[in-house]
């Protein structure tokens, strides 16, 4: 379809703790307003099962809870968005994680043209993540889930993923979410909160973002 000058398909991150929600919400933002779900999360996760050589690589520290190299996670993520359904826009879950990726992101992006248009930032307490995770480990059977590297995944995102909202925060990106409640509220939430920053989804069911200076968020 062809766009106005100063429009494109939406180009998004989400962000939160551990069994915030962020899946669930990436998989229904993606269909409504039709850009890809990238999650760096379930492409290790299909390698690890098709036992990949990075799959391979990647399974010992997934299930312990770590993170992946920065290396090998910015190489994934440059080569899924040049694939030709990311070229508008995008939907980026689980990425970035680190100040390192943060910026490899912004250099990726820039060597584009490219920018983000917002930073959903779901926000849940970790009592009431642990419950969730806990009831998925049951129904998923995602080896990550155990008790201790939930535990860990926590920390490590508490240390390392943390700090990064500030940094998005400051450009006037993040849209902060209450992650807590039904799926659907949720989803309404945030698609009200994109909305009152110009970035909707048209009747056609593509997305347009305006290029107009970031909005301070409340
Ligand atoms: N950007 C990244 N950098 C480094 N490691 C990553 C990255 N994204 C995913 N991983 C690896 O994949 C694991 C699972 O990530 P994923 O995003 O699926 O789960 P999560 O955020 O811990 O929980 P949830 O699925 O509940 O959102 C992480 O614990 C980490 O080992
Ligand atoms: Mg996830």
């Amino acid at each position: 379809m062809t766009l106005r000058q100063d429009q494109h398909d939406a180009r998004l991150l989400i962000v939160g703790p551990p069994g915030a929600g962020k899946g669930t919400q990436a998989a229904r933002l993606s269909a409504t307003y039709g850009i890809p779900d990238i999650s760096t999360g379930d492409i290790f996760r299909a390698n690890i099962k098709k036992e990949t050589p990075l799959g391979v690589q990647v399974k010992a520290i997934i299930d312990s809870g770590d993170y992946v190299s920065d290396e090998l996670t910015n190489a994934l993520v440059k080569s899924r968005l040049e694939e030709e359904d990311a070229r508008e826009g995008f939907l980026l879950d689980g990425y970035p994680r680190t100040p390192e990726q943060v910026s490899y992101l912004d250099e990726l992006l820039a060597s584009k043209g490219q920018a983000l248009d917002a930073v959903v930032q779901l926000v849940a307490d970790q009592d009431a993540v642990v419950a969730r995770l806990r009831k998925r480990a049951i129904e998923q059977g995602r080896t990550d889930d155990t008790e201790e590297a939930i535990r860990h995944r926590q920390e490590v995102y508490a240390r390392e993923t943390m700090p990064l909202i500030a940094v998005y925060r400051d450009r006037g990106l993040l849209v902060e979410v209450d992650g807590l409640g039904d799926m659907d509220v949720v989803a309404e939430r945030i698609a009200d909160a994109l909305a009152a920053r110009g970035i909707t989804a048209d009747e056609s069911g593509a997305t347009t973002a305006l290029d107009a200076p970031p909005v301070e968020s409340a």
